[in-house]
């Protein structure tokens, strides 16, 4: 079966005991993450499984409640303090191919409220540049903004599924400590979405 990419932006989700698993998430990041933006306003890093393992174990339980505990493969922490410098979080795809990575199951954990996860349509590719988690490498395309016009925004206070296969960024317009969750999976969930009739 040929599989089409998802054009949707995102979807939003309910998540059961979400305050205790922002509580859990926040005192992760007190307890061993607070260095991670390294005297810069932005950071995207990943968190020891493990780590969340032993100390969040309402993220765990909610992982197995939406059956994708076993192919759960990496939780980034994706934060910022400050006005938003969107040099820092530039315009991009998570892959520059998206059958491998389309998909991020973000959560809110603290002051997401004035911030946004913002779509865009694009013309001029800016530069490459790399990630990984536990199971891979991906190349990160990114986009020149003078040419992106925007096509959708959602609130970074919603818990949702994301498509990080269409260009994106975020935005925080919140002076405070702002910390997202991304949850990433391998392999891929395109089935995941067929299967739940939650695709295109
Ligand atoms: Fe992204």
């Amino acid at each position: 079966m040929t599989i089409l990419q998802p054009t949707w932006l995102y979807k939003s989700i309910t998540v059961d005991n979400l305050a205790q698993i922002q509580a859990e998430c926040l005192a992760v990041f007190n307890k061993h993450y607070t260095t991670a933006f390294g005297g810069r306003g932005f950071t995207f890093i990943y968190i020891d499984q493990d780590i969340l393992r032993a100390e969040a174990p309402t993220y765990i339980q909610f992982l197995k409640e939406i059956d994708l505990y076993e192919k759960w493969s990496a939780t980034a922490m994706i934060g910022m303090i400050g006005e938003s410098r969107l040099t820092d979080s530039p315009i991009h795809v998570d892959s520059t191919d998206w059958l491998a990575r389309s998909y991020a199951l973000n959560i809110p954990i603290v002051n997401c409220g004035d911030s946004n996860t913002v779509w865009y349509n694009v013309a001029e590719r800016d530069e490459l540049s790399y990630s990984s988690d536990d199971t891979r490498f991906t190349t990160v395309q990114t986009f020149k903004p003078e040419t992106s016009t925007e096509i959708g925004r959602m609130s970074s206070n919603n818990p949702a599924w994301i498509n990080v296969g269409i260009p994106h960024r975020a935005e925080n317009n919140n002076a405070n400590l702002r910390l997202l969750f991304s949850t990433r999976f391998y392999p891929e969930l395109h089935d995941y979405f067929l299967e739940t009739n939650n695709g295109r």
